[in-house]
């Protein structure tokens, strides 16, 4: 998020709190504002309207509740937390608090499905009736803390990944969900967890999504996006198997866990974004495609496609000055103008619960029902 708070004017850095001491010495020389080792003393801080929490999943829950405390608005990245009692633990606190919930950056704050989805609710291509989602990355052998890859501690796609997945194809099919079933990959022994999996989800209103995540780091589904990354730069097809290259100099969890903190803020191998240099096309997660009654769509991170009966149309999305600046529209809209978010806690915790069921479902090999949901704007 730090290109987003650096590039868009609406927001200002006041204050930040790390354990690391090298990430709060690089935050005051860059920002010339206090830092804290201890979330409450940031929650305490005057003058701050709002947290961003971007501290590992664990700690989401309990992060939102010394925010609300405080009387701090809260942006907490996904998944919002592990376990479905953090999630209601989460909403209750904010509510209590007047303060409200937002869950992001998701994909789906991206410009080409929020596109989509008034381009659906606009009515002419008839209802949503079946979404194809894919993503093809390198995720699970980018340096990774021991615990992200325990699927028990919040490690893995499923909680990583899906949570931004099933987040985008809950935004394009806008009904409630109601059932899940799902398979699971774990093949490889040095990465214990969930690598990819394929997941059938069902609507209240009979439209259906299959979902399908591998994070093996071998085909690159960013090749079907027009090699535009995830995050809508140009990605380098020649820079084949980069990750795993990267991950081969490792000798123990200890030193990937100092990898991944090395280019993490504040750490030797961190550089500052230059300021200016915006993506050329929106953010994406994958290939999707919705089938319409009348029609097909495709988002894609430049353009949507309009597949009808005998023509097919290409509505261009011109490139975002601001990386993310959906999240700041809807973080702005919350907290000055009262504004209820659509990635509010309700939204969010539905989208944990399809990530939780996607394991019940692998692990039990059944259908599971879902009872959390909330459709669009509900
Ligand atoms: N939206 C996205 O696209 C996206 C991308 C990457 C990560 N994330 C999310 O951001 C969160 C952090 O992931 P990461 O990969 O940056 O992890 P990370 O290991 O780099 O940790 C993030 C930061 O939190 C700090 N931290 C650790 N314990 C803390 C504590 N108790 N209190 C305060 N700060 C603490 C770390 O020192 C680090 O600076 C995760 O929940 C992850 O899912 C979201």
């Amino acid at each position: 998020m730090l290109p987003t708070f650096l590039a868009d004017t609406r927001i200002e850095l006041a204050a930040a709190c790390d354990p690391r001491e090298a990430a709060r010495e690089q935050f005051a020389r860059d920002f010339q504002a206090p830092v804290f080792e201890d979330i409450e003393a940031l929650a305490a801080q005057g003058g701050v309207d709002a947290i961003y929490i971007a501290s590992p999943h664990q700690f989401h829950a309990a992060h939102t509740r010394m925010a609300a405390a405080h009387g701090k608005h809260v942006l907490v990245e996904k998944p919002m937390a592990i376990t479905l009692p953090e999630c209601d633990d989460m909403v209750q606190a904010c509510a209590a608090a007047g303060v409200h919930l937002i869950v992001g950056h998701c994909h789906s704050f991206d410009t080409p499905y929020l596109m989509s989805r008034k381009l659906i609710e606009a009515g002419g291509l008839g209802r949503v009736r079946m979404i194809q989602a894919l993503n093809y990355t390198d995720f699970l052998y980018r340096p990774r803390r021991p615990e992200e890859l325990q699927t028990e501690a919040g490690g893995g796609v499923v909680f990583s990944q899906a949570a931004h997945q099933v987040d985008v194809v809950r935004l394009l099919a806008g009904s409630r969900a109601t059932r899940v079933r799902a398979v699971m990959g774990q093949w490889d022994p040095a990465r214990p967890t969930e690598g990819a999996y394929s997941a059938l989800l069902w609507f209240e209103d009979g439209a259906f999504a299959s979902l399908t995540y591998s994070g093996y780091g071998r085909f690159d589904s960013d090749e079907w996006c027009g090699w535009t990354g995830e995050m809508g730069s140009p990605k380098d097809a020649q820079a084949y198997g980069q990750a795993r290259r990267r991950l081969a100099s490792v000798a123990s969890a200890e030193d990937e866990a100092r990898l991944k903190a090395a280019g993490t803020y504040g750490g030797p191998a961190w550089k500052l974004p230059a300021p200016g240099t915006a993506a050329p096309a929106h953010q994406h997660f994958g290939p999707v495609i919705v089938s319409c009654e009348h029609g097909d769509l495709r988002p894609m991170p430049d353009a949507l496609w309009v597949y009808g009966d005998s023509r097919r149309e290409r509505i261009e999305l011109p490139a975002p000055a601001v990386p993310r600046f959906e999240v700041i529209d809807e973080l702005v809209d919350a907290v000055l103008h009262g504004a209820r978010p659509l990635h509010d806690g309700p939204w969010a915790r539905a989208t944990l619960e399809i990530c939780l069921a996607l394991l019940t479902s692998a692990r039990e090999g059944r259908d599971v029902e879902l009872s959390r949901q909330v459709a669009l704007r509900e």
